[in-house]
């Protein structure tokens, strides 16, 4: 391992001076010229590790700019706060813990010590229980209260708890169970709730209440009405029993709900939520998809982490892939990025990345509490192909803002016609060349455009993206690709010198929310110490609200 701590502030800032002057140098360069110079641009600016094509030619950049994010990586420590983070040092300094999600995936034998206790051990016994209540769950010999097999799984949670599980549970819906229905609710909104139930059966019904503080207000809330609507439907408390298992580090709140400790599927500290899919929070993965196919989940996880760990920093994936975001975002000024599947099966995977980026590196200071010096994470967002192509796909285009891409696809499809997959795939690589290459007022007035037509349809092209691609989406695949944007993300985070394994910002609405919700029930028309808007919104909505519900 290559444990060079990070330089000096200045050779840091040395190594963003240089970026920038090399920004100065090639800036004006076009995709068109970058590939007219270096024909075969294409078949070297690739990667490949644990199944997963990279294929990032089509970036604004040359082998210098390479060299020179490889430096600046270098000088910010990557290869060092990397080692940090797998050897369970505590890299999540404001919250002071080790973030592990590596040792959720390593394999039997490997020690990762944290305070004196193997958690890779603890991390088995925990896919051994998992898999032992799957199996029971998918074979019927689990029971409800009446003595029915489950047939509808409902996982509450929210963020981490719930975009996992549901990302993963609609992307391998070829592996999943068929005789088993899995609902996601996560919405403080009870349209989620209520939709999950509505053609449910409470005797059928197991619950999976997934919360890793088990204090998040939404989920206890919705916790707290599908118990409700469970016993109100078996007449009986002790159903919750047959019907409600907890995921959770929060032994004592899971308890004060009323889930048999017996049920509850333990989590650690040291797992940050958004990275915490192949933690217990993974179990209605697990249910859904069965213990073996995790198990290949796991590795699919495991052998990106090898590779990050492993492979030098020129040739290593994740490192690539987070360099590039950094000079996409620092250098070129993109503020967002688009994640564009080509995959109907990948459908969440968007909201996925949203809270991993997002709620990862959406920092305004460093980890040592100083403003940072530069943009932090991009607003990430996206649609599956073809989809979007008929929606947003015009301003990628055409518009006035630079969005870099991300397109995922898949050489074989699990599903469906393989005649029509290609038409799928065709799109992909048409999408990414027509951004890159676009098509030039000269190409249109040779085609026979009328000069007056032209300039709406030229298409200037430049537009950078990254092409992910891989055999098929497969259980050991998906794994690959979280674990590539999570070391991804891990690699942009230290370069900003930034704390990814926190989420502060998020803190403030939670606790505006909690004297909002106060204020709403009460009864007398007390003034409201909020600001002018809040106070009038409150108002209002108190005012609608006596009228709708006269009772309440
Ligand atoms: O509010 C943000 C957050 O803390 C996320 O980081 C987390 O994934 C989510 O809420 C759910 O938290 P918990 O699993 O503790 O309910």
């Amino acid at each position: 391992m290559n444990t060079t701590p990070p330089t000096s502030p200045e050779a840091i800032e040395a190594a963003w001076q240089q970026l920038a002057a090399h920004h100065q140098e090639i800036g004006a360069l076009h995709l068109r010229d970058l590939f007219a110079q270096d024909p075969q641009r294409g078949e070297r600016m690739h990667l490949e590790a644990a199944g997963i094509y990279l294929d990032f030619a089509k970036n604004r950049l040359t082998d210098r700019t390479i060299a020179l994010l490889l430096d600046l990586a270098q000088a910010c420590g990557v290869p060092a706060r990397r080692d940090a983070m797998f050897r369970g040092e505590p890299v999540n300094a404001t919250e002071k813990r080790a973030a592990l999600h590596t040792a959720l995936r390593a394999p039997t034998g490997t020690r990762v010590v944290v305070d004196g206790v193997d958690v890779v051990a603890q991390v088995h016994v925990m896919l051994d229980r998992m898999a032992d209540f799957a199996h029971r769950v998918r074979t019927g010999q689990w029971r409800g209260y009446t003595g029915k097999p489950i047939r509808n799984v409902v996982n509450i949670g929210i963020g981490g708890s719930d975009l996992g599980p549901a990302m993963a549970c609609e992307a391998l819906r070829q592996n999943c169970h068929g005789g088993l229905h899995m609902a996601f609710v996560s919405n403080l909104d009870p349209a989620d709730l209520f939709e999950a139930t509505r053609c449910a059966s409470a005797d059928e019904t197991l619950f999976i209440v997934c919360s890793k503080s088990f204090r998040t207000f939404d989920t206890l809330t919705n916790a707290r009405a599908a118990r409700a609507w469970c016993v109100g439907q078996l007449g009986d408390e002790r159903a919750v029993a047959n019907h409600f298992v907890a995921v959770s580090s929060n032994a004592q709140a899971v308890a004060e709900f009323g889930i048999d400790p017996r049920h509850l599927f333990g989590m650690w500290d040291w797992v940050g939520g958004r990275y915490s899919m192949d933690s217990a929070i993974g179990l209605s993965t697990m249910i859904a998809i069965g213990p073996d196919n995790f198990r290949q989940l796991l590795a699919g996880f495991r052998a990106m982490d090898e590779h990050f760990l492993s492979a030098p920093l020129h040739q290593n994936m994740p490192v690539l892939l987070g360099l590039i975001a950094v000079w996409n975002n620092n250098l070129l000024g993109a503020e967002t990025q688009a994640i564009l599947p080509y995959s109907h099966a990948l459908r969440r995977l968007p909201a996925y990345l949203q809270q991993l980026v997002m709620e990862s590196n959406g920092k305004h200071v460093s980890a040592s509490g100083q403003p940072v010096l530069r943009a932090t994470a991009p607003i990430v967002w996206g649609e599956p192909g073809t989809n979007g192509q008929h929606s947003f796909f015009q301003l990628l285009h055409q518009g006035t803002r630079l969005v870099p891409c991300d397109f995922i696809g898949f050489c074989r499809s699990t599903t469906g016609d393989a005649a029509q997959h290609d038409l799928l795939m065709a799109n992909l690589f048409a999408q990414g060349e027509a951004l890159a290459f676009g098509k030039t007022a000269q190409a249109l007035l040779a085609e026979g455009v009328p000069p007056p037509q032209v300039a709406q349809r030229v298409c200037e092209g430049n537009r950078p993206s990254n092409t992910l691609l891989a055999d098929a989406l497969t259980p050991f695949t998906l794994g690959a690709l979280i674990a590539l944007y999570e070391h991804s993300v891990f690699t942009q985070g230290v370069v900003w010198d930034i704390d990814s394994f926190d989420q502060w910002g998020v803190e403030l609405g939670k606790v505006l929310a909690t004297r909002i919700a106060g204020e709403l029930s009460r009864n007398d028309d007390a003034a409201f110490a909020h600001d002018s808007s809040t106070n009038a919104l409150i108002h209002r909505y108190r005012a609608a609200i006596r009228t709708l519900r006269p009772s309440s």
